[in-house]
């Protein structure tokens, strides 16, 4: 198929463009480069040996999106664009929903403009909020959002959910991540946050390789057994992989799916940052501070559907993790 990837320079956007390239797919790439940088387009040719077509669009630019458009006859959509930092989304809410939301609703609009037929959205665990019990699943549906970055994955399921009961000839999946980490092993692609990392795995790189002085592990008084925060974290490569299945999926499917895409286990910080500490050789120092606002205790995938529906499993564990994050920031 001709994919067109919103968001194709970013972290994960990057990984999968390598896998749909890899399983035979044509990709073009539409990135505003916010947060990405052009020369992931030579680190994919150089791991693929495909270079990727590029533009430089911002999917709020409805013109020059409809140019790529009409100067390609896609075959799917698969789209990352949007900001994705959870406490900035609290500071600036109206350029969260205006760039994830209107930008989406822009590239929706020219899906069903040019007939594009098959679509997989980037969505969040996030979007289950702290209303379930664990493991989560699919059906618990939609629950109370905490931020403004969640609640655009919210709407942009809702969106979704309708264009393709309106237009019964669009098919759509919509993969809900849970805590992407790690690199290519190749070393050449993987998460280069800008400023101070919001997320464990790149502040934990940066402690390892001296950039800062130790982990601040946000609070260690929860209901978990080592009283730190437990999350379902899966490789960067596994996730790709199961956007490759999604969009062969929808092709050969009509309407909605939602589908985990987790590792069904839950780790801790501390045991995440023992495992960094095994990829990286010497101890990483940490200090116990409190509770990060709007965290929840627990959290991890009930991954059956995923099983079921694309045959889809994880293949790398915490320690492949690490090992490709490491190799990673320090090449
Ligand atoms: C993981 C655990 C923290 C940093 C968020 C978004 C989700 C997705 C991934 C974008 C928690 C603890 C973290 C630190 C720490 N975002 N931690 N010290 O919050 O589970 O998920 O990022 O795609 O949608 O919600 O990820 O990596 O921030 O935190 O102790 O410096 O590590 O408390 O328990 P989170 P995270």
């Amino acid at each position: 198929m001709k994919i067109l990837v919103t968001g194709g320079t970013g972290y994960i956007g990057s990984h999968t463009c390598v896998e749909l390239i890899n399983a035979g797919h044509e990709v073009v790439i539409v990135d505003n480069l916010y947060n990405s940088s052009i020369d992931v387009l030579d680190k994919i040719e150089t791991i693929t040996g495909v270079k990727p077509a590029f533009y430089k669009v911002d999917v709020l630019d409805r013109d020059n999106l409809e140019n790529v458009f009409k100067e390609n006859s896609f075959d799917a959509v698969i789209n990352f664009a949007g900001y994705k930092a959870v406490g900035e989304s609290v500071s600036i809410p109206l350029t969260y929903y205006k760039n994830n939301v209107s930008g989406a609703i822009n590239l929706y609009e020219l899906m069903k403009k040019y007939q594009v037929k098959n679509l997989v959205f980037s969505s969040s665990a996030t979007v289950y909020g702290d209303d379930f019990e664990v493991p989560f699943k699919e059906e618990y549906g939609l629950g109370t959002t905490t931020n403004p970055y969640g609640t655009s994955k919210k709407f942009n399921e809702i969106i979704i959910t309708d264009l393709c009961k309106a237009e019964e000839w669009m098919s759509a999946i919509i993969l809900r991540y849970f805590n992407p980490i790690g690199a290519h092993k190749s070393g050449l692609i993987g998460e280069t946050p800008n400023g101070i990392p919001n997320n464990l795995l790149p502040y934990i790189a940066q402690v390892a390789n001296g950039e800062r002085d130790y982990l601040r592990v946000w609070g260690d008084d929860y209901d978990t057994p080592d009283g730190t925060g437990v999350r379902d974290y899966i490789h960067v490569v596994d996730l790709a992989r199961a956007h490759v299945l999604a969009i062969e999926y929808a092709e050969k499917n009509k309407g909605v799916d939602v589908i985990n895409v987790g590792s069904g286990k839950g780790y801790s910080v501390m045991e995440v940052l023992h495992a960094y500490e095994k990829a990286c050789g010497h101890e990483i120092p940490y200090k116990i501070m409190d509770r990060r606002p709007g965290d929840i205790a627990v959290c991890y995938a009930d991954t059956k559907k995923a099983k079921e529906l694309l045959d889809f499993e994880t293949a790398y564990d915490i320690e492949d993790m690490c090992e490709d994050s490491f190799r990673y920031y320090n090449k």
